[in-house]
């Protein structure tokens, strides 16, 4: 039977939140990013395993966390890995923690601690319906200027095919393990998301519809609108 894995990766020290804790572990009303995260994987109607990248001094945290939350009934296995020094390097170590029979790779970051089952199914369906690698993407609502060193605007982007790109992000597992074992692209800046990897190495990537919900924390005022959304149920 096909199974999934999940990456969360909560491994980051979210030194732009400011925070006196890592950004995974910052509450919202009672509950860190981080079990927002695990309770909607865990939820998925699937036979999976998750694997949660956290930092080294918070693995026996997450793993008592998981004893409590982890539904009766799921067909979920979690495993609790500590990080790396960059995200790309924490993703690494989630993707070698996973077993052996699963066709279908997920990779989210715990600092979208919103982001809805119904997004996470229709990465999976999309994954499995196309082979290609998977990513929700909005559109582009502010102009986009690019801009010299000096402060001074050279050129605004059409931003009729633009958009900005989320997680859950998904993959065949061949396609991403493929992509990770390609060579490091020394020409161009360290990769910022996971399918930037599957492009680079000549895979095809597609989007699919993403949500406000899915927002990433990222800055104080990013803690704000998430409680908001939360106390407003603006899901
Ligand atoms: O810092 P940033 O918001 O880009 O991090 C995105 C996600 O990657 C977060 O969920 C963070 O915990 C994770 N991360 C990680 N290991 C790192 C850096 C970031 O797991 N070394």
């Amino acid at each position: 039977l096909a199974t999934l894995g999940v990456v969360l990766v909560a491994a980051g020290r979210g030194e732009r939140l400011g925070a006196s804790v890592p950004k995974a572990f910052v509450e919202l009303r009672g509950r860190t990013l981080v079990e927002f995260g695990i309770a909607v994987v865990t939820s998925l109607p699937h036979r999976g395993h998750l694997v949660v990248v956290v930092p080294e001094d918070r693995a026996a945290q997450t793993l008592d966390l998981v004893d409590r939350i982890l539904p009766a009934e799921t067909g979920w296995d979690v495993s609790v890995v500590p990080g790396g020094r960059t995200r790309n390097e924490s993703v690494r170590f989630g993707v070698d923690a996973l077993p052996g029979a699963i066709d279908t790779v997920l990779v989210h970051d715990a600092a979208r601690p919103f982001a809805s089952a119904e997004l996470f199914e229709r990465v999976i369906a999309e994954v499995r319906a196309s082979g290609d690698a998977v990513v929700p993407a909005q559109p582009v609502i502010d102009t986009i200027k690019r801009v010299a060193p000096g402060g001074l605007v050279t050129e605004t982007v059409d931003r009729g095919d633009l958009v900005a790109v989320q997680t859950p992000q998904g993959f065949p597992r061949e396609l991403l393990a493929a992509a990770q074992a390609a060579p490091d692209d020394a020409e161009h800046a360290p990769p910022t998301d996971d399918a930037e990897l599957v492009q680079r190495a000549g895979g095809r990537v597609r989007v699919v519809a993403g949500e406000l919900r899915a927002h990433k924390l990222t800055g104080p005022a990013d803690l704000v609108l998430l409680e908001h959304v939360l106390a407003a149920k603006l899901l």
